[in-house]
């Protein structure tokens, strides 16, 4: 009989840890490929020539939070490009910047 408890309740305990995981990375972005992603997408024109620099330094992570919240980009001027990007993409980007913004724990110059 106890036996059977302990099964059922280690089945209980992997399966919701499964979901648990599988919803949490569904969250998760993906630093690496933000980096490329910010380069090739956001740098071209953020880099101090056709619009101001940006880097992931320059803002708290809070801050970034608030840039890249839900359709906030809607009142930049470029939202033109964050609209070629997927959902994906920007949820890569904004974890390579929280990863390297000011109050992050990686030393500057690191992203
Ligand atoms: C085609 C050029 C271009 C690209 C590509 C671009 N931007 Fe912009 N962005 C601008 C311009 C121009 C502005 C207007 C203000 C300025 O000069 O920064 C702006 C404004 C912004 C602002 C608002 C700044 C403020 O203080 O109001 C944010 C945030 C921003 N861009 C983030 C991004 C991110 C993140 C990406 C990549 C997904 C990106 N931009 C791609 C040209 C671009």
């Amino acid at each position: 009989m106890n036996r059977k408890w302990i099964l059922v309740f280690l089945t209980v305990t992997l399966v919701l840890g499964l979901i648990g995981l599988s919803i949490a990375g569904d969250k998760v972005g993906n630093s690496r490929k933000g980096k490329l992603l910010f380069r090739k997408n956001c740098r071209a024109c953020h880099n101090g020539s056709k619009a101001q620099e940006m880097g992931p330094y320059q803002k708290k992570i809070k801050e970034w939070d608030g840039i890249f919240a839900k359709d906030k980009y809607q009142e930049y001027s470029c939202k033109a490009e964050w609209e070629k990007l997927s959902e994906q993409d920007l949820l890569d980007i904004l974890s390579y910047l929280r990863a390297g913004a000011a109050d992050s724990k990686v030393p500057r110059g690191c992203g």
